[in-house]
């Protein structure tokens, strides 16, 4: 593992080991890229994304906690939360066979109590990178009073064409289209040929992302997630998008880890809860 310094002055995490690559930044503990040894990059990040304070970096896999999209009452609050704006600490790295382990810690500070969110926490992000990529966020509730929380680990992932993407292991879930509202269950995978913005609830399904053009299937396994989002922006949303190139949107899918809305997190003081997510690509 090297700690180096990325654009926009960033500093980014880059390991270098035997069954695969990753950089994680240290703003947002955001991971950019994966590469399993031999085989091509498996996370998407935009051409376009801003690399500058206060603003998210665009693909990669952004921490959204501890609220996902809008701040429930306060407009001027960042979307998704504060934590993929905020810089984690690198505690600790190691090898553990041909995997290297990475974890990285975000605690209230007095800033945060004041201006972000009222409330003592830690939250341990442990990034395994190997021929699988794993994720894992650890929540604890450090404060005397219950803790309430969504999250999601808002995972960009690469297709060559989503014209020729399917997402599986979601049929027979009802969701939400946060462009229509309450949908009921399909019975066959996610295609996309227009805007796709969908929360499963109550849904802990693995999903595989299969793209037709290359053949190559991405599954997505994961616990502790009873929430699940897919996304892509299409033509309009890309466009409208200053950190997202207009032709962009072909070439990416977010399949979300998440505990959102009804499956928001609730911890009593000491408590701790885990979400945790891996990647593998065949
Ligand atoms: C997705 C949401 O998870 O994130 C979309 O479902 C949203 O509605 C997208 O547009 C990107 O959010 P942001 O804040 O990174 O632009």
């Amino acid at each position: 593992v090297e700690l180096g310094m990325g654009p926009g002055g960033l500093t980014v995490a880059r390991v270098f080991g035997p069954a695969g690559s990753a950089e994680i930044y240290l703003r947002g503990a955001h991971l950019s890229t994966w590469t399993p040894t031999g085989g091509t990059p498996v996370i998407w990040m935009s051409e376009q994304s801003e690399y500058a304070p206060g603003v998210p970096l665009r693909g990669g896999v952004p921490i959204c906690f501890p609220w996902f999209g809008a701040h429930p009452t306060d407009a001027t609050a960042p979307s998704h939360g504060f934590a993929r704006l905020a810089d984690w600490q690198l505690a600790e790295a190691r090898e553990a066979g041909d995997d290297v382990v990475l974890v990285f810690l975000l605690t209230d500070t007095e800033a945060t109590r004041a201006s972000a969110w009222p409330h003592p926490f830690e939250a341990r992000y442990t990034v395994t990178v190997g021929a699988t990529l794993s994720l894992s966020l650890r929540v604890t509730n450090r404060g005397s009073t219950k803790l309430s929380f969504e999250e999601a680990l808002h995972t960009y992932l690469a297709v060559a064409d989503i014209r020729q993407t399917e997402v599986a292991g979601l049929e027979g879930a009802p969701f939400t289209d946060r462009l229509t509202g309450p949908r009921p269950a399909e019975s066959t995978p996610v295609r996309f040929d227009a805007e796709t913005d969908r929360i499963y609830l109550n849904n802990p399904a693995t999903t595989t992302v299969t793209d037709a053009s290359t053949g190559r299937v991405i599954t997505v396994a994961k616990q502790g997630s009873a929430s699940t989002v897919v996304w892509n922006p299409w033509i309009d949303k890309a466009a409208a998008m200053a950190d997202f190139g207009d032709t962009e949107y072909t070439g990416m899918v977010c399949v979300e880890t998440c505990n959102i809305r009804d499956n928001a997190i609730t911890l009593a003081p000491g408590e701790s809860h885990e979400i945790s997510v891996s990647y593998s690509a065949a």
